[in-house]
Order: structure tokens, then sequence, then C-alpha cells
């Protein structure tokens, strides 16, 4: 049994939510309302008190003082329905001039919108874009059907069916359960588990050199959990500003020396997990600080081994090698390519063009495709969650190789 919170805003398909709150009680889950003012022009408070027989979030008569943190804690998964233009709008700007928008900014759970409007509000480019760049930030979208809407005009913009709203946000919620469920704390026991970590470092000359923007934090996120679990982790880091009491850290700085530590210790690895941000290439080496001479200056680059490639060759049949892809578009297909060409097991992947998620951010989204063609996507998670889906997914993986 779930925390269901049902947010209703102003739109004609607000008498269609009432289904939906009947659908979810009937399925036996908790369910509270929030609904705007404009809301409830359209259906009275009191049809969704009777049906989720809890007292309704409204705009001038909050249940308690600080209803929207309290509804916004309660709550296992939350579904707007309907989302208007306007709602979508304020969302994607961290807009909360309402109950029921504060509710939203202060949730936890994983937040589901279902739009409904007018047909030439839906197509209109402001409205597109807000949506999908709601999506790009983790939330769920259950667009749309088309047809023929109260307006009287034919197209999209008309909200799914309840029982379909309620279908897809059940398995949304099931299938964040089903990751978390995965997830015990002594699984990594016993297993030893070789982690990298943050940026290397390539000096052009004795003071100069080129890095890049890896904080390290996923990495260090994976051995931190990973040492939790049970495991006895070794982690080799590039330099990054996090204390760790993790005991064995073997410090590198450049792609050269990752590789070299990466020999000393593979070998006796059960799980790999390669989240540093290796340069691809380095600089052939000045022993003398340059001098400006000239107008311009030419790096000569050399490439810089593969070190996971290097693992893939090399794995042993029961080591699970993980394999991290940073990538700025066409996600999915650079992440299955690199899952082949590296011969890994799992590819973790990453959209860092997203300025909440990846780099130096808290929190990041990761997509996981396996080698045998599944796919996992964890939702927009604090590092330590998405460290903690990984290592479980890893460990399951591992004990299947080695039944
Ligand atoms: N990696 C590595 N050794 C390198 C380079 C990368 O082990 N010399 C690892 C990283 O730790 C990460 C994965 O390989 O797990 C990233 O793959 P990579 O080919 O570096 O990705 P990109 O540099 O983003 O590749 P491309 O430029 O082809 O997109």
């Amino acid at each position: 049994m779930s925390n269901i919170l049902v947010g209703v805003t102003g739109g004609i398909a607000a008498y269609k939510s009432a289904y939906l709150v009947r659908e979810f009680v009937r399925a036996g889950h908790n369910v509270k309302v929030m609904m705007t003012k404009k809301a409830e022009s359209f259906v009275s408070h009191t049809t969704f008190e009777a049906l989720s027989l809890n007292p309704v979030l409204r705009e001038n008569n909050t249940p308690t003082p600080i209803s929207h943190i309290d509804y916004s804690s309660w709550a296992d998964v939350c579904i707007i329905a309907p989302a208007t233009a306007n709602t979508i709008g304020k969302i994607n700007a961290g807009i909360a001039d309402n109950e029921l928008l504060s509710t939203i900014l202060a949730l936890k759970c994983p937040l589901v919108l279902a739009p409904a409007m007018n047909t030439n509000m839906y197509s209109n480019t402001i409205v597109q874009e807000n949506i999908r760049s709601l999506q790009s930030k983790g939330i769920y979208m259950i667009l749309p059907a088309s047809g023929l809407l109260a307006c009287q005009t034919e197209g999209e913009g008309k909200m799914q069916d309840p029982d379909i709203i309620a279908e897809k946000v059940l398995n949304i919620l099931n299938s964040e359960n089903d990751l978390s469920l995965k997830i015990e704390n002594d699984m990594l026991s016993g297993l030893t588990i070789l982690i990298t970590a943050g940026p290397t470092k390539e000096y052009i000359d004795p003071v100069r050199y080129i890095t890049n923007k890896s904080s390290g934090k996923m990495g260090y996120a994976l051995a931190e959990e990973a040492y939790k679990m049970g495991a006895n982790v070794i982690l080799i880091s590039g330099e990054v500003n996090i204390k760790s009491d993790i005991p064995n850290i073997q410090k590198i700085v450049s792609a050269e020396d990752m590789y070299n530590a990466f020999l000393s210790f593979y070998n006796e690895a059960d799980i790999i997990i390669m989240a540093a941000a290796v340069a691809d290439y380095f600089p052939v080496y000045e022993n003398k600080k340059i001098k400006k001479n000239d107008n311009e200056l030419v790096l000569h680059l050399q490439k810089t081994k593969d070190i996971l490639s290097y693992a893939g060759t090399h794995k042993k049949e029961n080591q699970v090698l993980v394999g991290f892809a940073a990538e700025t578009n066409n996600m999915e297909e650079y992440a299955k390519q690199k899952l082949e060409k590296k011969k890994a097991d799992i590819i973790a992947a990453n959209d860092v063009s997203r300025k909440d998620i990846g780099f130096d951010s808290i929190d990041n989204e990761i997509t996981l495709f396996f080698a045998d063609g599944s796919i996992t996507h964890t939702g927009k998670q604090s590092k330590q969650d998405i460290a903690k889906i990984i290592l479980a997914e890893s460990a399951i993986l591992h004990s299947e190789k080695n039944k």
C-alpha cells in the first residue's frame, strides 16, 4: 500500500480526477488530494474528500499550518491531473505562488504530470518547451490523447483516461520500489570492488596542466556506499576536494598513473567500476616552463591508454565491469556503442548537458545499459542513492556470473 498524492488544477478534465482517486483507493492505496482555487470552480473539494477519505489541501483552507510540507513528505508518488499549461509553466520555472505549487517544490518522491488543455495551447512552443524541459529534469509525463475536446475543437490536449493514468502511476511507483528493494545492506560483503574516481591532470610543463570538470562525487559516493555495504574497496582517485574514511585510496595525478595503479589491483577485484573522467589525450611534457615567445603555441597531444577498454579485454569471466558514459546528445546510441566497444557488462550513462545533474551537482540521473540489452532508469536521485542502485545491480550480476 502506497501514499498517493493527487493534485488537481483548473481544467474541465478535473471531473475525471474523481475517477482517478477512486481507482487508487480501490487498488488499496492511501490517497490525499490537493486542489488549486481554479480547480474548485470545476469540481467541489467535497467530492474528493468523500472519495479519498482525507481532508483536501485547498488554497484558502489548509488542513495544517504547514500542509505543503506535511503532504509532500507523506507522498510516495505525486500525480497532477489535469496539469494545466499555467501549472506546467510555473513548475518549470520553480514558482510556488499557491499551496499546490509549494507542495510540488518540496516533494522528494517521483512527480507525474498528466497535461490537459486546448489543442492550440498544447501545441504552443512555450508549452512544448516547458514539457520537454520538465521531462529532462526527471519529471514523468503522461501526454494527452487526441479527440474531441470540451471546447468543441478536435485535436491533441485531451487528458488520458483515469484508468490509463492510474496504471502508469502505479508502474512508476513499482519500478522505483523495485530498484530500492534490490538493495540489501550487506550485499557486497566479502567482495572486492575497485573504483576509479575524479579527474586526471595532464601536465604540459612544471606549472601548467590540462584537466576536466569532474568533482569525483559520483566515484566517492560509490566507494563510500560499497564500503558501508561490506565491500573491500580499492579507490583509485584523481585530485579531488573530498574527505573520505575509505582505508585504501590510491591517489594519482595523470591518466598514466591511473592506468599503472589499475594494473596493480584489477586482478583481485570482483567488481570494477570506472567512474573517473580520464583524459583522452595528454600533452608531450616540457621539462622547463614554456616561455611565451610566439603568438601561437601548438600543443602536441597523444592518446592516453583507455583503462576501461583494457579492463574489458582482460576481464576474467566472473568479474563485473561497469563503465560510465557522459553524453550531451544521442545518449542511448553512444552508451550502447561503448558497451560493445569496451566489452563492459554495464554502462552507466548520464546527460552532462543538464545543469541539475552530473559533474559538480549533488544529484544525478543515470540510465544503466546492460550487455544483455536490458535498460534501467534510476530517475533523479542523490549521488548516494544512485551509487546504491549501481552497486546493487553489479552485485546481482556478479552473483549470476558466479553461480
Ligand atoms: N575511461 C578510461 N580510460 C580512458 C578514458 C576513459 O577508463 N583513458 C573510462 C571512463 O572512466 C569511463 C568511460 O571510459 O568509464 C568513458 O568512456 P570514454 O570513451 O572516455 O568516453 P568519452 O571520452 O566520452 O568518449 P567519446 O569521446 O568517444 O564520447
